[in-house]
């Protein structure tokens, strides 16, 4: 280990030798323009150790000469911002969410909406849906013409559509062109989508482009995180089980096969921060991931966090109208929708989850 001086905190930090030697940011190891390393790192002896080390620029900066003779300079604050304690406090400390329900979510319902006037001619509007979609996991654009080209025109504008076997918009009516529960009269209730995909969309767009000779179909949404975090508070070891036990999901059709098995709530390893809400009733494989013996503890830690996800409080309920497109985070958001009659049109598509988190980062809103 090598002790490093932070002057500015007045402490001291040790560092390993490779991880130094790695983190060498001189024109021949990195590109500073794409941040990417240039260099094998088995190149890199394991015996690697520095010779001498020299503060420099009133000890902001650390020059490295290494037992093979190359020399590094680096930017101390930069190396102390890396130490994963100091990453931990920053995720722990970002204010960039706040957990809702429906209290919260419709007190603040005036952040959440744009006009698609806005969003074509303003980069503000652009901003704010990211900002409503990162802070709260909902947002909505309202005065966009009822059919998909002009719903795909608004999604867009922020980002491109997803491709599934559902294809990239894709436009749903109670006449089955899937075999799957959304495309019934029947009344859903709350999940995530695409739980047998290894990757699950990241975001959800619809449109009710249509609804006649009927009633119902209300939708209704829910925070994953605010419920999950009501668990850890309620019943810790419920949670814990929840963030352990992959649950398997499978999704059947004609020339289709998709199965895969995940936790229903997934946590950042290093900050314990949430990541991902999924959960999907409907979609449950044979669950045999865990043996007999510990079904009890999972059922009673599901049904926990199921009745706080269903609890009337925490739900938020309306009726999505012709000209209103609603973006949704489908890793945090769960929704569901009433059974309704007559004919009804959904357009929508599926966001990447990276195409969204790439752009909040450009947009500076996240890190
Ligand atoms: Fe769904
Ligand atoms: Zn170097």
């Amino acid at each position: 280990m090598i002790p490093i001086e932070h002057k500015r905190s007045g402490t001291t930090f040790q560092v390993n030798a490779f991880w130094l030697r790695d983190h060498c940011r001189c024109s021949s190891c990195y590109n500073l323009e794409t941040k990417q390393r240039k260099y094998n790192l088995l190149d890199i002896p394991s015996t690697m150790r520095p010779i001498s080390t020299e503060y420099n620029h009133n000890e902001l900066q650390l020059e490295v000469e290494w037992s093979d003779g190359h020399k590094s300079v680096y930017d101390i604050d930069h190396l102390n911002h890396a130490q994963v304690e100091n990453v931990v406090t920053r995720i722990q400390q970002s204010t960039t969410r706040t957990l809702w329900n429906q209290a919260t979510i419709t007190a603040n319902e005036i952040d959440l909406r744009t006009t698609l006037a806005e969003l074509v001619s303003s980069d503000e509007a652009a901003h704010k849906i990211m900002q409503s979609l990162i802070r709260y996991g909902i947002a909505f654009v309202d005065g966009v013409p009822a059919n998909t080209t002009m719903t795909e025109m608004t999604v867009r504008r922020l980002f491109p559509p997803m491709r599934t076997f559902f294809g990239e918009m894709y436009t749903f009516t109670d006449s089955p062109d899937h075999a799957d529960t959304a495309y019934t009269k029947q009344y859903l209730g709350f999940h995530t989508d695409n739980t047998y995909f290894c990757n699950a969309a990241g975001l959800q767009i619809l449109h009710c482009i249509r609804h006649v000779n009927g009633v119902g179909g209300e939708n209704f949404f829910a925070d994953g995180f605010y419920a999950a975090n009501e668990l850890k508070q309620s019943n810790p070891r419920a949670y814990e089980i929840l963030t352990r036990v992959p649950v398997p999901a499978e999704y059947i059709e004609e020339g289709q096969y998709h199965k895969y098995s995940a936790p229903i709530i997934r946590v950042d390893p290093v900050s314990s921060e949430l990541v991902q809400v999924r959960l999907n009733i409907y979609d449950r494989a044979m669950f045999d991931t865990i043996p007999q013996t510990e079904m009890e503890d999972f059922y009673t830690s599901l049904r926990e966090y199921l009745k706080i996800v269903q609890r009337l409080d925490n739900e938020w309920k309306f009726k999505l109208h012709p000209g209103t497109v609603i973006f949704f985070d489908n890793w945090r958001v769960y929704h569901g929708r009433c059974a309704y009659t007559g004919e009804r049109t959904m357009t929508g598509c599926y966001v990447e989850r990276v195409d969204f988190l790439s752009k909040a980062r450009v947009m500076g809103i996240i890190g």
